[in-house]
């Protein structure tokens, strides 16, 4: 398994819609990444020394994508990174999807907002695995403004939602799921929380199993802090409290198994 701090490259960077940056490095990881696993990417300046949580959008053997909202300091330094700059990257981090999970199942996807780069890479990796080629991506925006939603078309099928109905079906992406009549053996989320509590609440009366990666802040990323625990369903037979840390023991969970 990789992990360790190292120096990646920046192939790339550029703005795919408003705020939102598409980031490509040459990082040794890339080549033992799995999806739904995530990476911290450290800012230069000294004052903040907290890496940054972000998703693997995409990998391949040498090359990591990373797709991320700028809403702070952090997020605003890394949208500045050109071409040949190097930057500090700490991966690779968390468990991320069990794609095995998938085989041969009808497989529901649910992106929203930020959650949705993580599922590009999930419905890529079921499509060049030959896992299962029953997969439907349902993407939640805030308006007609998408991001990534083409590149989806070209490996499953795909499912629009905007909160403000300028785009899709109006309305979240649970209802959406509810509305399409797509019966889902699997589901996979990864979004705002209002969102995963409400695929918890329907893949439990529906009797789906439901795989989520919860997105909460985070300090250490790597078990240390105690900063990211999430309320467990089940008690953990070594400290023996219901608690799981999502750093480590996550970010992606059995949406039975947490208390959210
Ligand atoms: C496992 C994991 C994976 C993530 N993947 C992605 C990703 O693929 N793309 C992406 O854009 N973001 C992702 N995030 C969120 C990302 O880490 C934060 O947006 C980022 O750390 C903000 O840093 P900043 O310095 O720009 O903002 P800060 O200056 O630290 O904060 C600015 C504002 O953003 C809010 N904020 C910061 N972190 C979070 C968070 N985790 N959730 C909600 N609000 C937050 C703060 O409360 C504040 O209001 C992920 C988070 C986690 C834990
Ligand atoms: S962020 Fe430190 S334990 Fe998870």
């Amino acid at each position: 398994m990789f992990m360790k701090k190292v120096k990646a490259e920046v192939i790339s960077s550029k703005m795919i819609e408003k705020d939102i940056y598409d980031l490509c490095l040459n990082y040794e990881g890339a080549k033992d990444a799995k999806p739904g696993q995530f990476v911290g990417v450290f800012p230069e300046s000294d004052a903040h020394l907290l890496m940054r949580p972000i998703s693997i959008c995409s990998f391949d053997d040498k090359t990591l994508r990373l797709v991320y909202r700028v809403v702070g300091f952090g997020t605003d330094e890394f949208s500045k990174l050109k071409e040949g700059d190097s930057i500090e990257i700490l991966g690779n981090l968390g468990n991320g999807f069990d794609v095995d999970l998938c085989k041969g199942k009808t497989v529901v996807l649910m992106g929203g907002g930020i959650g949705i780069p993580p599922m590009l890479g999930l419905a890529k990796t079921l499509k060049d695995k030959g896992i299962t080629d029953d997969v439907h991506a349902f993407l939640g925006y805030r308006d007609k403004n998408t991001f990534l939603d083409k590149e989806f078309e070209e490996v499953c099928n795909v499912h629009l939602a905007s909160d403000n109905g300028e785009i899709g079906f109006h309305g979240n992406v649970v209802d959406a799921l509810k509305s399409s009549g797509i019966k889902a053996d699997v589901i996979m989320a990864c979004g705002p929380m209002p969102m995963l509590k409400g695929i918890k609440y329907y893949a439990e009366g529906e009797n789906i199993d439901a795989y989520i990666s919860l997105e909460e802040r985070m300090a250490c990323g790597v078990g240390a802090c105690l900063g990211c625990v999430v309320k467990t369903t089940k008690e953990d037979h070594h400290s023996h409290v219901n608690n799981a840390r999502i750093c480590t023991d996550g970010p992606v969970f059995d949406a039975r198994d947490v208390d959210i």
